[in-house]
């Protein structure tokens, strides 16, 4: 064979390549546009990954930034277990202070009980360069109408959803999977088998309350009235370290406002366990209206200043993160 031929034919067989591989990539995207996303995005990371984790860009870099380095302490841990289950003085403190709970039950035997329901399993913190661990963090602004975040979403490894977030109906704007669900007593959802229950306990009482939803349903009011009862798979419970929830809000917000936001809680979740972050549904909509994406109700500055959470620090801190490439956020309309 004379080398031009032998060129045509390389070329040829590239060529064939490259078609069948666009052929599958679409043929798969007509099904399920999602899988189009997540094999472009494992291509190229893959190609470009530079060893602290196997994405291209990774959560900690060997070059990293001042701000997020004094911020990030990587050693405290998000979930609860029974490791880290005895808090400081101090921890134990500022966590009661928080709804203050008048007589709360004693923790460890608590702890001890839910664990004997529950997992105690210290999950997610196997980064490394083998790990490219992709996650979406949905929050429930009115700006993801229309947005057409959907199949983007639904490409991600983790999807975190947060209090009452509905899928149903909003699938084009928001997708359909849910790999966490956060919640807590009081914002509490059924969830389907195959997602994580990730409560944020406020209080003593908040873990005693999911022993209860799970079992007896025993427990009817926190505060106010709660789901006595929660169809979750007790399997796959998993609870918001009470240490890692002061270190968020002393750390990251500097202590502005009373407590964080469940969002800001949940994207500092996925700051922790994942390798890269995309942000949906936080902020204001185009118009500056804050309403959720499933109701045209407006939560307005009562939302806002609700002197529980600084919404206007937390949404700065959001911002800069995605200045400095920790997080990609996007902002629907
Ligand atoms: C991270 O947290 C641990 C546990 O609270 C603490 O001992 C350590 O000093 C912290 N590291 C930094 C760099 O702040
Ligand atoms: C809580 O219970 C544990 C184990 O039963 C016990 O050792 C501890 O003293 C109790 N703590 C308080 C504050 O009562
Ligand atoms: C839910 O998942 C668990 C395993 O985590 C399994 O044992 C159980 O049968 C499942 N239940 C349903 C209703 O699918
Ligand atoms: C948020 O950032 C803006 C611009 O940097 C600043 O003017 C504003 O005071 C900040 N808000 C809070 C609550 O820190």
């Amino acid at each position: 064979m004379s080398l031009l031929k032998q060129h045509k034919v390389t070329a040829f067989t590239v060529l064939v390549c490259v078609v069948t591989f666009t052929t599958l990539l679409f043929s798969f995207s007509l099904t399920d546009p999602s899988l189009y996303f997540k094999y472009a995005m494992r291509l190229s990371d893959s190609f470009f990954s530079k060893g602290q984790c196997g994405c291209r860009h990774c959560m900690t870099e060997l070059e990293d930034d001042a701000w997020f380095t004094e911020r990030l302490n990587l050693s405290i841990h998000p979930l609860l277990t029974r490791r880290n289950s005895l808090l400081t003085e101090d921890t134990y403190r500022w966590w009661q202070w928080l709804q203050a709970e008048q007589h709360p039950a004693n923790l460890s035997e608590v702890v001890e009980q839910l664990f004997q329901l529950i997992p105690d399993v210290d999950q997610y913190m196997d980064a490394g360069p083998e790990r490219c661990r992709n996650c979406a963090v949905v929050g429930n602004s009115g700006n993801l109408k229309g947005s057409h975040y959907g199949s983007l979403i639904d490409s991600s490894d983790v999807i975190i959803r947060i209090n009452q977030a509905p899928t149903s109906g909003f699938e084009e704007d928001v997708g359909r999977r849910t790999t966490h669900h956060v919640m807590y007593p009081e914002s509490a959802k059924d969830l389907d088998n195959a997602t994580s229950l990730l409560l944020i306990p406020f209080k003593t009482l908040d873990l005693q309350w999911v022993i209860s939803a799970l079992t007896t349903g025993s427990i009817k009011n926190t505060y106010i009235p709660v789901k006595s009862t929660i169809r979750a798979n007790k399997d796959r419970v998993l609870i918001y370290s009470p240490t890692f929830f002061k270190y968020v809000s002393e750390s990251w917000l500097e202590n502005h406002g009373r407590y964080p936001s469940t969002g800001f809680l949940s994207l500092m979740f996925a700051i922790h366990i994942c390798d890269r972050v995309k942000v949906f549904g936080f902020g204001a909509d185009h118009r500056g209206n804050w309403h959720h994406y499933w109701d045209q109700s407006y939560l307005g500055d009562a939302f806002r200043h609700t002197g529980v959470h600084d919404a206007d620090f937390e949404y700065n801190v959001t911002l800069l993160l995605a200045d400095k490439h920790k997080v990609e956020l996007f902002k629907g309309r």
